[in-house]
């Protein structure tokens, strides 16, 4: 009886609205917020009052009633939607015969099953395939590293400015923002940094094919001064740069790329551990660039490869995986059985529900929405992004660009007070990224929308006080 009151509910939330009918936090969030400040470091930051209490679709639910549209999901978690059933009851099935089987000891179906499905579907540059699993995306980035230094046998890797790869020893060392590696240093050695072509902020009056020469003039530069390009094992490139404001790398630029890791023997690695899994309206942003002649040799992914279960994954050619120095790469839990049987839903989830379409769909209509917003908004200088991975850029005058954080900063929080959350992206703070759900509904896309413009309204008149 409690299953069936529970269904109900959940699928009541799926449809649902944005609904906040307190001052956040309410009494209950308070209770656990106080226990996080006394239990938890700082410095897992957070700054929102919200606890949640349960989800489904595009809606999570707190511990107070209070009902928010998640245009964060997770950080690019939740593609496939919360409490989809067709995971919770494989997870289920899969819980009752066994959680787990260490892959190097035992091997199990569902890691295979989801290596082989994954093989038939990531675009890499190669016919034969072979994936790994790790945990998390940066661990995926790790490996895809590692994989390519030890084929190759060169120890240099060439990142971006602007990127985000993940917090561990090497991959904070290729993440761009030094907040997240300042006083944790000595970094690792042999990563170099490229400028992305950010076209937003390319020299002022440049047409976009000047822009896309500038930044590739950038690269070249990096050859000459910091590292030889044969002297390079991997260039690690964010198909659309994710904390780094939603950025996506032009399609130009990336065939560029492409044929100087030819000429080089360069490894092209694609880090869609945020854009992956139907956010850009293909599965991965990479099905873009090899229908156009220009696909990665390595992909790396994660987030709503598991439906927030703790799963990311490795791709590349077999000829690639099969030279990899044995004993480099493994993981005690990567490829869990419960978190795989999670990623095979996913992919039907994605096929049957056909996700990719309705990435383009609720995409179009946030973009328009945004545009929109834009030709009355002086604040907004720039609008991007491909699918549902869209960036908002806010400045205070659009001839400077200079940016606008302390506008950004209070938008967030006034919309989430009206049961919209979203959340900040770029080096300086100023882009607000929409990261919906695949699975939520037009009106609750227009009901955020709404939200959106209120909280700019709400801020501007506080901003000018
Ligand atoms: C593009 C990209 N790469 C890597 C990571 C790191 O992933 P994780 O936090 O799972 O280690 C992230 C996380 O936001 C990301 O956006």
């Amino acid at each position: 009886m409690k299953g069936v009151l529970f269904m109900i509910k959940t699928d009541e939330l799926q449809e649902a609205l944005p609904q906040v009918s307190m001052p956040l936090p309410g009494p209950n969030a308070k209770k656990v917020l106080a226990k996080r400040a006394a239990n938890v470091p700082a410095a897992v930051l957070c700054s929102y009052p919200v606890v949640i209490s349960r989800g489904s679709g595009a809606m999570i639910e707190d511990v107070d009633g209070n009902r928010f549209l998640d245009w964060v999901a997770g950080v690019g978690v939740m593609n496939v939607g919360y409490s989809q059933p067709q995971v919770i009851e494989a997870v289920k099935q899969q819980a009752e015969r066994f959680f787990h089987g260490m892959i190097n000891i035992t091997t199990h179906a569902n890691y295979v099953d989801l290596a082989a499905q994954i093989n038939k579907l990531a675009p890499v540059n190669a016919e034969d395939k072979k994936t790994m699993f790790v945990n998390s995306g940066a661990e995926a980035i790790e490996n895809a590293v590692k994989i390519a230094k030890s084929v190759t046998g060169r120890a240099d890797v060439i990142v971006f400015s602007g990127a985000f790869h993940g917090r561990t020893a090497l991959t904070s060392t290729m993440t761009a923002k030094k907040t997240y590696s300042y006083g944790i240093e000595p970094a690792m050695g042999g990563i170099h940094r490229a400028e992305f072509p950010n076209l937003y902020r390319a020299p002022h009056g440049y047409s976009r094919e000047e822009s896309i020469q500038y930044y590739l003039d950038k690269l070249r530069y990096v050859f000459e001064q910091a590292v030889p390009a044969k002297q390079v094992a991997a260039i690690v490139i964010e198909p659309i740069q994710g904390e780094g404001g939603f950025i996506p790398a032009p399609f130009e630029y990336v065939a560029a790329l492409r044929k100087i890791c030819n000429e080089n023997g360069i490894m092209l690695v694609a880090d869609e551990v945020q854009s992956g899994f139907a956010r850009s309206g293909k599965l991965f942003v990479s099905n873009y660039w090899k229908e156009n002649g220009f696909a990665p040799d390595i992909i790396a992914m994660a987030k709503s490869i598991g439906a927030g279960l703790p799963l990311a994954a490795v791709t590349a050619g077999s000829q690639i995986m099969d030279n990899i120095q044995s004993g480099i790469v493994g993981s005690t839990f990567g490829g869990n059985a419960l978190a795989c049987a999670a990623g095979l839903q996913v992919l039907d989830i994605i096929k049957e529900q056909q996700l990719t379409e309705r990435a383009k769909q609720i995409g179009q209509m946030a973009f328009d929405g945004f545009t929109d917003m834009q030709s009355r908004y002086a604040e907004i200088g720039d609008v991007r992004g491909i699918g549902s991975m869209i960036g908002v850029e806010f400045v205070k005058n659009r001839a400077t660009k200079e940016p606008y954080p302390e506008l950004v900063a209070k938008i967030i929080k006034h919309a989430v007070s009206h049961g919209l959350i979203i959340e900040n992206a770029g080096v300086h703070d100023n882009v607000i990224r929409f990261l919906s759900p695949l699975v939520a509904t037009k009106e609750q896309i227009k009901a955020g929308l709404a939200i959106y413009e209120t909280a700019i309204k709400e801020s501007l008149t506080e901003l000018a006080k």
